[in-house]
């Protein structure tokens, strides 16, 4: 049985051609030594805490089933060997039957009774544990993952990390089912083992012996089949985008006339192809395994039934205990087999869990420190970048070099710069979605990473370039800026009135209460621009001492940008807020203007002293201005 690594080697290429981009950093897929399959069971106990914490109820129910389903086919085979034994001492001896006779044969009867009716319970306390358990983890992802930095989210290893937690949660459940039947079968195998081993040792000892190298097989596979599904996550996660963008709203208008369809299938049909062949073949080669050592469990359970034959034929022993010895036989080597295979089973899924427990384990890294400081209701100082560097994690590009600027309470700052230059990762570090890798970002003085986390995005309200639209109603769209405001419709339609999205809802045919996007039935899709404004709508309503526009108004046509700017200008006046844009020409409205350029602050002033100096701010607004001659 050495079928380790090697054979599956081939399988880390699953992205044919395109591997090598997945590959640096990629986990190592488990390898497959006995320890740490065994390891896996370790994630055991944790997963079982949240079985019984998703409902402890049904738990005990479902247990207390199935130490009665277990119990049974003991119990019956012992009432059938004296029933026999008794016809048989009749039929020979013409004697009367014992008085409890018809008494035992309605215990028979009761006892199957039991075994039907523990069983169907079983199946529905398995179906609400399943049901509870789905919900109680899909709960728990949600919650944990809002609670992460945003740096996990734009890490390729997170998702896939995330995706496998997300099926694992849902998908486990069999192995609450394996666990349960792990335990009934054992006390079924047990009870019967040891009557078995009443009669004859022997009988036992060759019954295990046939038994122990199926299930050794069965467990190697087992977790082949895990470190195969490991290593094809990236490549599912590719198909996944592959078939997504095949069928989606925002792809469609390129892919026909591009006349991309084919091309993806394609891409989808190779991956597919590969993960395919990977599958079936270890399919393959666990059949050719597994199935001789079947055989050898026939013969193992065959062979102790002739013995068995033998010694009734030769007298040793009654009909009735030849009957209560086939069925225990057959049961206990059924049940072993069974044991096995479900340990096999659960070890398996266990080792799924891996996953789950570690994206549990993940934890943010920017947070509040215990001793927190509340933000200040009023800045006083304003904000200040004091020698910031940064570089994103995993990446050796030094993406902000010693930057040092200031920006004041009263101050309307704009930030101008060349595409990647690091302007939406300066508003990151701002609103410390991520910390700085060297320097001080300073509110009034203090560290932010010294201030209450929650308290200080109260303060800001940032509406970046790539804005989510909401598939819900319209003033559920604005009210994303400050969901507390919700049902205040007065505040969120004077929102919308500042950002001049009140235009747009009015012609809506259900205004507020409109349904948005079109991935539900009765959803109405807005325009990019009117998209723009109803983000726009979600920053005035968040009452926030600081705004950011990072490229607010790219989809704004040139009249409508000149009013929003002219808006966020008087709206804006003498309140702190910092503009991101390409366009010069509204940029200008500005008190004071950035220019990052190689990682550093490279000019700063006002539009005119700007110009007058000559550098690159002058040299860019004069080639855009020369576009509009
Ligand atoms: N999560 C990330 N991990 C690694 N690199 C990133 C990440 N996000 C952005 N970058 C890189 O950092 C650089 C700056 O990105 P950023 O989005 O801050 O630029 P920008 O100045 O806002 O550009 P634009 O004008 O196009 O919006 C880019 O080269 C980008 O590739
Ligand atoms: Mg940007």
């Amino acid at each position: 049985m050495k079928t380790t690594g090697n054979e599956l080697t081939g399988a880390t290429d699953t992205d044919g051609n395109h591997s090598t981009e997945q590959q640096p950093g990629f986990e190592q897929p488990p390898s497959s030594r006995w320890h740490d399959r065994l390891k896996g069971l370790g994630n055991i106990p944790p997963v079982f805490r949240m079985v019984w914490k998703s409902a402890p109820s049904v738990v005990v129910s479902s247990a207390l089933c199935r130490l009665v389903a277990s119990l049974v086919p003991l119990g019956i085979l012992a009432v059938t060997k004296y029933v026999i034994d008794s016809i048989n001492h009749f039929a020979r001896h013409e004697s009367a039957l014992p008085r409890m006779f018809w008494w035992v044969v309605a215990l028979e009867f009761a006892l199957a009774t039991m075994a039907m009716i523990s069983g169907r319970l079983i199946d529905f306390f398995d179906r609400v544990l399943s049901e509870k358990f789905t919900r109680y983890i899909s709960i728990r992802i949600m919650e944990h993952a809002s609670k992460l930095d945003l740096t996990s989210y734009e890490d390729p290893q997170f998702h896939d990390k995330l995706e496998r937690a997300r099926v694992q949660g849902t998908d486990r459940i069999g192995m609450l089912q394996s666990m349960g039947r792990f335990v009934q079968e054992i006390i079924t195998t047990a009870s019967l083992a040891a009557s078995i081993f009443l009669f004859s040792p022997w009988i036992l000892i060759a019954l295990v012996v046939c038994v122990v190298p199926g299930f050794l097989a069965e467990t190697h596979y087992a977790f082949m089949g895990y470190s195969l599904n490991f290593q094809q996550t990236p490549a599912r996660r590719k198909m996944e985008y592959f078939r997504v963008l095949g069928g989606s709203k925002e792809s469609a208008k390129e892919l026909k006339l591009f006349g991309l369809g084919s091309f993806l299938v394609g891409r989808y049909r190779t991956l597919s192809d590969k993960m395919q062949a990977q599958t079936v073949g270890l399919a393959t080669r666990k059949l050719f395994v597994v199935l001789p050592l079947a055989v050898l469990g026939g013969i193992g359970y065959y062979g102790t039934y002739a013995f068995a034959i033998h010694q009734t034929i030769i007298g040793v022993l009654t009909l009735g205990s030849l009957m209560f010895l086939a069925g225990a036989i057959a049961g206990a080597s059924a049940n072993i087999q069974a044991v096995f295979t479900t340990f096999s089973g659960i070890a398996d899924q266990a080792l799924f869990l891996t996953d789950l427990l570690e994206f549990f384990a993940v934890q943010p890294k920017v947070f509040s420190k215990p001793n927190a400081i509340p933000a200040p209701r009023p800045i006083r100082a304003g904000f200040e970048f004091k020698n910031v560097c940064f570089s994103y994690p995993g990446s050796s590009r030094v993406l902000l070099d010693n930057v040092n600027f200031r920006l004041d309470p009263s101050e309307r700052l704009a930030l101008v710069g060349k595409n990647g230059q690091g302007k939406t990762t300066l508003v990151k570090l701002l609103t410390r979605l991520y910390d700085v890798s060297s320097g001080q970002i300073l509110l009034d003085g203090n560290d932010i990473r010294d201030y209450n986390l929650d308290d200080l995005w109260k303060e800001i309200g940032v509406i970046f370039q790539d804005f989510m639209r909401y598939e819900m109603t319209t003033s559920e769209n604005i009210a994303i800026g400050r969901i507390d405001q919700l049902n205040n419709s007065f505040r969120i339609r004077s929102a919308a009135m500042k950002s001049q999205a009140e235009e747009v809802i009015k012609k809506l045919p259900h205004r507020y209460d409109q349904l948005l996007g079109s991935h539900f039935k009765g959803g109405m899709d807005l325009s990019g621009g009117e998209w723009q404004r109803l983000a726009l709508a979600r920053a005035y309503l968040r009452d926030a001492q600081l705004l950011i526009l990072d490229e607010p108004t790219a989809s704004l046509d040139a009249r409508s940008e000149h009013e929003v700017f002219k808006r966020f200008a008087e709206l804006t006046e003498g309140k702190m807020s910092l503009l991101i844009s390409h366009r010069l020409s509204t940029v200008r409205m500005a008190d004071r203007i950035l220019v990052l350029e190689n990682g550093r602050i490279a000019e700063q002033g006002h539009h005119d002293q700007l110009i007058k100096t000559g550098g690159s701010y002058a040299e860019m607004f004069e080639l855009q201005a020369a576009s509009y001659r």
